[in-house]
């Protein structure tokens, strides 16, 4: 039986180009969905870390004037991901970040560069490939829904489509003006097309016209239909809220595998049916020492050691961490950040608190692979306190660690962790501690609840047991995804009027 074909469109996938999480689903769902029966094929920019790092290229299409000037479009294979590259120098061999410029201002011409991803994407999901004519085309974010646009003012039959949502805050919105620059017909500046509260919307485009709508988990499915979670597209995802859903978001359980980890002195088995203390706990123990002594903070095993991974921003809610800072002080606890960017102030804030704290804080900023992994293996808590979170991926790595997670209510934290007073309403049982509203008050009285749990010896046990046995992996998301698919070309495609 033929294959269901899928043509991803990416503007950023692990291991070739990662700035955040979206990188890691993009990277691991299609190897994934190949266990589904579901072939995928990514197109991404051709970035210059891209271009250097391409395995086999096994075809080349040029594209003597495309948006602009000559580009190419590259079929290869890298790292197990099958890739469309999009070769075009003049938008994308740029040194640094795909999105800013080293001052931190998006590329100014960024609506051409994404809007040349978004048409050549539409052109294969056209049939501009003979030998790959995707079933579905799926843009994640808004850096590739212009595709579905482009494909719904083409008069040629088009594929199936899906958007995915994994962060509504951005957007992709500029000017009236780009439309003929971008390739778009003048009867498309309409509600009914890619307008945008006078602007053009790329990810607006998208939800427009896409067949369905998904995000990254069911709780950030509902909170983007309110008016302060849907940030201006509130009312048009409520419109299309019968084409919308939430499919939770895995972890690549090759990369975070705890029995196997290159990053970490003590591995152990997540299998928690035997050898719990012997294996899991002792070497966790020698992870939380090794941490302690890299770092330069006390090595001290009983001190309950918090840790926090990721932006350093107000989304993520770390400043409210920051307000406790003198109560976990004062309670002899640890605190391990590690912050990969963020607001210039939270960092120097942050970075004081380690000047003031020595042997009790530590932050490092900027992004270490192996110290993420070392954390996620040695310390005993990991705080996710985000404003919204439409998935999250740090919770469920440290989940399948044995580090317990202590998050917001919100998005997918809501969805991956059981809190420990809930009633464990699926088979996993309590995980982690939660809190509501996001405020620095609740986060501080949910540190406390968790550190007089931390030294309940046998009941902080039980919560990492629970953690550990939870499925974290990318099949039963990707058996959603297929499933999703699989509906999606049973029906023929009606265009949206
Ligand atoms: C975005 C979201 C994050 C999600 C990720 C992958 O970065 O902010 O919550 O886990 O996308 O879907």
């Amino acid at each position: 039986m033929k294959s269901l074909r899928v043509l991803s469109i990416a503007s950023e996938i692990f291991p070739l180009i990662k700035v955040g999480e979206l990188a890691d689903v993009t990277g691991a769902l299609p190897i994934s969905l190949k266990a589904e029966g579901v072939e995928v094929r990514t197109i991404i920019p051709g970035y210059p870390g891209v271009i250097n790092s391409l395995g086999q290229v096994d075809g080349v299409i040029h594209l003597p004037n495309f948006f602009g000037a000559e580009a190419r479009l590259l079929r290869a294979t890298s790292f197990e991901l099958s890739l469309f590259v999009l070769d075009a120098p003049h938008l994308f061999a740029r040194p640094g970040n795909p999105y800013v410029r080293a001052d931190g201002m998006d590329w100014p011409d960024n609506a051409l560069r994404f809007a040349a991803l978004a048409r050549i994407a539409a052109d294969i999901g056209l049939g501009f490939v003979p030998s790959f004519v995707p079933d579905v085309v799926h843009a994640h974010d808004w850096h590739g829904a212009l595709a579905l646009a482009y494909m719904h003012y083409s008069d040629r039959q088009r594929p199936a489509t899906v958007m995915t949502v994994h962060n509504l805050s951005y957007q992709g919105v500029f000017p009236q003006e780009m439309l003929a620059a971008i390739d778009l017909p003048p009867e498309s500046f309409a509600m009914h097309g890619v307008e945008y509260y006078g602007r053009i919307g790329f990810l607006k485009a998208g939800l427009y016209f896409a067949d369905r709508i998904t995000t990254v988990s069911p709780t950030y499915a509902r909170e983007i239909l309110s008016d302060e979670g849907g940030m201006g597209l509130a009312g048009l995802l409520r419109e299309r809220s019968c084409d919308l859903s939430g499919i939770l978001n895995g972890i690549d359980i090759s990369v975070w595998d705890p029995s196997t980890d290159p990053h970490i002195p003590g591995c152990f088995y997540p299998d928690v049916s035997s050898g719990f203390e012997t294996e899991v706990l002792h070497n966790r123990a020698i992870n939380k020492a090794a941490l302690q002594r890299r770092l330069g903070l006390q090595v001290a095993p009983d001190a309950f050691m918090l840790g926090i991974i990721g932006h350093l921003s107000s989304k993520k809610g770390v400043d409210l961490l920051l307000e406790n800072l003198p109560t976990i002080m004062r309670e002899g606890m640890q605190l391990v950040v590690l912050g990969n960017g963020g607001s210039r102030s939270l960092q120097y804030r942050y970075r004081t608190a380690a000047q003031s704290n020595p042997g009790q804080v530590s932050v490092m900023i900027g992004h270490d692979e192996g110290l993420a992994h070392l954390i996620q293996a040695g310390a005993d808590a990991l705080v996710v306190p985000s404003r919204f979170e439409p998935c999250g991926l740090t919770q469920l790595c440290a989940l399948r660690y044995g580090t317990v997670p202590i998050v917001s209510r919100v998005g997918g934290l809501e969805d991956t962790v059981v809190d420990v007073d809930d009633l464990a309403t699926t088979g996993g049982g309590q995980t982690g501690f939660k809190f509501a509203p996001v405020n620095a008050e609740n986060l501080g009285d949910t540190i406390q609840r968790a550190c007089t749990t931390f030294h309940d010896v046998a009941a902080w046990r039980r919560i990492q047991r629970n953690g550990m046995s939870t499925d974290v992996s990318w099949r039963n998301p990707a058996r959603r995804y297929a499933d999703l698919y699989g509906e999606l070309i049973e029906v023929p495609q009606e265009k949206v009027a």
